[in-house]
């Protein structure tokens, strides 16, 4: 895993966009793993000017949600297939018949996981996943207990993340209490990932996360077994991290971040 400590927000969201862009720029038909909530809303939103002004072109590139809301049809504002429609796949130009997310409104909610994980294997295998961390250390919803090596399956979400969660809908009280999310073994099977966390409230749970010992009770310490994450983090969210030190070293030194540096 590295770190990498940007002074601010919208620095940590300019170099998500670069590294994302490299490696679509690399792959044309790259598989995306992709992410929600509001960490990603500016990542999205610089994705689409880079698309606009300088070109990048997602028309061959495959992408999957992480997760969906059960219950939710695609067309309800609270339900992620909206927030991706809204925030990234009707601003750039990337086939929306190449975008997939489980479908909460499934007949056979029973099958749609392992239906999910065959779409996944059958496209390769996603290159690329990009990931946000929940209050309660989640990523995707893989809450507190989830397997290390668990696959695409129903998940009931817990009381911290229905408290971050909620405000998002008009209506609070709408938030499902159920979502479709891949596993943490689906993720780690991505062939890099990158997680994007910024903001003071993240600080002490991304201190579990990168330093804390691995544990099903905070399922992104399971990323400390992938062999190639990075995760972007901005001053505040990275306040309580007691390496910092080094990792701006590795930042600040590595050929592999020259590009990067400004
Ligand atoms: C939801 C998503 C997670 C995401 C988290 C972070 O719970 N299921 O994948 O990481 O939100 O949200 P925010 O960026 O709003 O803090």
């Amino acid at each position: 895993m590295e770190v990498i400590i940007q002074k601010n927000k919208a620095a940590a969201v300019s170099l998500a966009a670069k590294l994302i862009a490299r490696e679509i720029r690399k792959k044309a038909d790259l598989v995306l793993g992709l992410a929600t909530g509001r960490t990603m809303e500016s990542l999205y939103a610089e994705l689409a000017v880079m698309h606009n002004n300088e070109g990048l072109d997602f028309s061959l590139c495959r992408s999957f949600n992480l997760d969906e809301y059960i219950g939710l049809p695609p067309e309800h504002p609270g339900s992620y297939r909206y927030y991706m429609n809204e925030h990234l796949f009707n601003k750039v130009n990337i086939d929306l018949r190449n975008t997939h997310l489980p479908n909460g409104v499934a007949e056979d909610l029973d099958g749609e996981g392992e239906r999910y994980e065959e779409r996944i294997e059958a496209c390769g295998g996603i290159d690329l996943q990009l990931l946000g961390i929940g209050c309660s250390g989640h990523i995707g919803f893989n809450e507190p207990l989830s397997s290390l090596m668990s696959k695409t399956r129903q998940k009931a979400l817990t009381p911290v993340t229905i408290a971050q969660n909620s405000p998002l809908f008009d209506k609070p009280e709408d938030m499902p209490k159920r979502a479709f999310t891949m596993g943490v073994g689906t993720i780690l099977e991505s062939r890099r990932i990158l997680m994007l966390v910024t903001g003071r409230e993240k600080a002490q749970i991304l201190a579990k996360a990168v330093e804390g010992p691995i544990t099903s009770m905070v399922s992104a310490t399971a990323l400390q077994l992938h062999p190639a994450t990075v995760v972007i983090v901005d001053e505040e969210a990275a306040e309580l991290l007691q390496e910092k030190e080094y990792y701006h070293w590795i930042f600040n030194n590595e050929p592999e971040w020259e590009e990067f540096r400004v």
